[in-house]
């Protein structure tokens, strides 16, 4: 039996200072669903302060992006290493705002890959945050371009195959997936839930072809993309989706709350 998981992805918002206020007012209420799994990932900058905070504490705390080199001269950049010196458990990696695939920016399409995202560096990430034991929370989805052309299912399989390549079965027991369609992200534009779960059902088939039926079984895979608390309770009711990642609504603890209260 999988546990669920609900994680907010706070993604450049609120400052240390905000996000301790924040994460103090819904971790009184997040403890209580000892059966739910709740993760915060701040950015990195609240990380000290939250690691504090939720120290003794069920809610787990989560990084938005890592660095895949342990140290060196890389500026701007945090290592797996430095996450887990602050008791970081869980990791996002390959969002489709790191990935540089988000919407239609305006400004020029050159400047839309400035991350440097890469399957290659996605799948590097996921490598390190294994070393130090930290579960990597996967994005993957398709444009609307991509969902248009019929494309859906064939572009996740590439971001899976490239992402995991090299990944032995027993490191499985870490890995987190996220069904992101890039689509459906800050954009109150929910995916509707059978198809969603349709679409976590054929990650859970890939993932059972390329490791075996236990890493499948055991493996969560969450929905993200405007979730909200009128929306969770539907898509949670479906058995291939075992939580969400949440943007937006994670800001609110009153929302945040009642999406894990919908469980
Ligand atoms: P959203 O973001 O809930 O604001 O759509 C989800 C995400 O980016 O993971």
């Amino acid at each position: 039996m999988r546990t669920k998981l609900i994680a907010g992805n706070w993604k450049m918002n609120l400052t240390a200072g905000d996000g301790a206020g924040r994460v103090e007012s819904f971790v009184q209420h997040a403890e209580s669903r000892a059966d739910v799994d709740v993760v915060v990932c701040p950015p990195y900058l609240a990380i000290p302060k939250l690691s504090e905070i939720l120290k003794y504490s069920s809610v787990k705390l989560g990084a938005q992006d890592v660095f895949w080199m342990e140290s060196g001269a890389y500026t701007g950049n945090v290592s797996a290493r430095q996450l887990y010196e602050f008791c970081v458990d869980y990791c996002i990696v390959g969002h489709s705002e790191t990935r540089g695939r988000f919407g239609k920016l305006d400004i020029p399409e050159s400047t839309l890959g400035y991350f440097g995202e890469t399957d290659e560096t996605i799948k590097l990430k996921i490598q390190a945050l294994f070393m130090y034991g930290i579960n990597p929370i996967l994005c993957v989805g398709e444009t609307k371009e991509e969902r248009d052309a019929g494309q859906t299912d064939e572009v996740i399989r590439r971001q899976l195959e490239a992402a995991l390549e090299g990944v032995h079965p027993a490191e499985m027991h870490l890995f987190v997936a996220a069904y992101e369609p890039v689509w459906a992200i800050g954009t109150g534009d929910v995916c509707d839930s059978e198809e969603a779960n349709r679409v976590c059902g054929m990650i859970r088939s890939w993932i059972a072809e390329k490791f075996d039926d236990d890493a499948a079984s055991d493996v969560r895979i969450l929905y993200g993309g405007s979730v909200k608390p009128d929306n969770a309770k539907e898509l949670f009711g479906y058995p291939e989706i075992d939580g969400a990642l949440v943007g937006g609504a994670s800001l609110k603890p009153e929302d945040f709350s009642a999406i894990v209260e919908s469980v």
